[in-house]
């Protein structure tokens, strides 16, 4: 392409991939307002390449080379690929989360302000930096129960325009707003709806949305969420920002590299997209639950292997928990480690912490370094400041039900929990071709203690 002064300039052919990946991703967030939506939009995608949904319900009869997954809650969903022969030897697991940070649409919203005004009564879900929420368009979205004449449907709902804004106050009733402010979630962060003639409207805009009317929905799960759509910016289209980066970036990632996975004889290869990471993952399908033990175990009985074959392959077994992480912020410069120092677009995070909140050690680090190399992606490390205390992630609290050599790693990205979050160009691609990598990689200790990466 040419400038004014018509200097040719190029763009690399790679470049180009990177940022077609990245707008993929993007279009991916833009349709997936809540970890409904991203289950539901995976689903699509596991189901176009060849993957059969099974239900947790159900007798399972799994076929060696068979393609699977399983939802729980219709929030988190697992899928696996049984290898092609019957020499089964491990799981290799690869994890990240489908919620993020928001404000939940509580039961009765409906609130009268000052005989005119219509606003939303909403909690926080997951722990977010409020202050972004303001002054631009949201939505709703989630999931209503609605009564039918055969029972009770689950249906999803995408209110699929600007519906409402929590709207600043004036500098001029806060002159000191510039010098900090502490956000009351119950009064700061109340959306604006409607006048006072819409006072019945949310319910009716919900129902029809649903295909039913506002009688019919007996219960829901509604959240609000950024109208903002993805962008690719800067001086050389090096950043995106988008909503929900975190952690849809890492988990698309992942269903892409077990979607596009050749076949790896010895492993049964396994993505595991967990809901709940924002609020802790005790809920029967976060990652402190037994979605993962019941479906690993299941996957075992299938195989006609005993409770003994089980432990085994559990003992030879790997997991990448993958959730992004922090970049070094232009800005706060101080805020990161002295010596370890991630980039956006530099390649991917592994995360460690002496106190084991992330499970990296030095075996797993080691294993998930040698799987980059083969495919030529970079590899950075991530370590809270000792005076900081970090976040936590899914791969020790999916640890305490299935014990497994695990790596915490992510994607460098600012803004963490922010409604529009920023993050490389490049790394969404990055994790793909390493994901992808592992599930082809037959990791096998033997008996000397030796890890050979086959593959
Ligand atoms: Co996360």
């Amino acid at each position: 392409m040419n400038n004014e002064k018509g200097i040719k300039i190029k763009m690399s052919e790679n470049n180009n991939d990177y940022i077609n990946r990245s707008k993929e991703l993007i279009n991916f967030i833009k349709e997936s307002p809540t970890a409904f939506h991203v289950v539901n939009n995976f689903s699509k995608m596991l189901e176009k390449s060849g993957f059969q949904k099974i239900n947790e319900k159900d007798k399972w009869k799994l076929k060696t080379g068979g393609r699977y997954y399983v939802t729980r809650n219709d929030s988190s969903v697992i899928a696996f690929t049984m290898p092609n022969k019957q020499n089964f030897y491990n799981f290799q697991i690869a994890a990240a989360h489908s919620d993020s940070p928001s404000f939940k649409i509580k039961e009765n919203p409906g609130m009268i302000e000052d005989n005119n005004y219509v606003t939303l009564n909403v909690e926080k879900y997951g722990g977010m930096l409020m202050a972004p929420w303001l002054d631009r368009p949201l939505s709703v979205a989630g999931r209503v129960i609605v009564r039918e004449d055969s029972g009770l449907k689950p249906v999803l709902v995408n209110v699929d325009r600007d519906l409402c804004v929590i709207p600043n106050l004036a500098i001029h009733m806060n002159r000191d707003v510039n010098n900090g402010i502490k956000y009351n979630p119950q009064k700061d962060m109340i959306p604006l709806f409607g006048e006072i003639a819409s006072k019945d409207k949310f319910e009716k805009i919900i129902a029809m949305e649903a295909g039913t009317d506002a009688d019919s929905i007996v219960s829901a799960d509604l959240f609000l969420y950024n109208r903002e759509v993805g962008k690719i910016w800067g001086a050389d289209n090096e950043f995106m920002s988008a909503p929900r980066l975190d952690d849809v970036m890492c988990a698309f990632s992942c269903i892409k590299a077990l979607t596009d996975n050749k076949e790896n004889s010895k492993s049964v290869n396994v993505c595991a997209i967990f809901d709940n990471e924002e609020v802790g993952s005790t809920t029967k399908q976060g990652a402190d639950s037994s979605f993962l033990y019941d479906v690993l175990s299941r996957i075992s009985m299938c195989m006609g292997k005993d409770s003994e074959d089980f432990i085994r392959a559990c003992a030879s077994s790997f997991m990448l928990s993958a959730d992004n992480a922090h970049a070094v912020h232009p800005n706060y410069k101080e805020k990161a480690d002295p010596t370890n120092r991630p980039y956006m677009n530099k390649g991917i995070v592994i995360k460690y912490n002496a106190n084991q909140k992330y499970t990296t050690d030095a075996i797993s680090a080691s294993i998930f370094k040698e799987i980059c190399k083969k495919v030529g992606v970079e590899v950075q490390s991530y370590v809270n400041r000792s005076d900081i205390p970090g976040g936590s992630t899914l791969g020790n609290i999916s640890n305490s039900h299935v014990s497994l050599n695990t790596v915490d790693i992510g994607l460098a990205q600012l803004a963490m929990h922010s409604p529009y979050e920023t993050a490389g160009v490049k790394d969404t691609e990055y994790m793909i071709k390493a994901v992808k990598k592992f599930y082809e990689t037959a990791i096998m200790a033997d008996e000397e203690g030796i890890y050979r990466l086959i593959g």
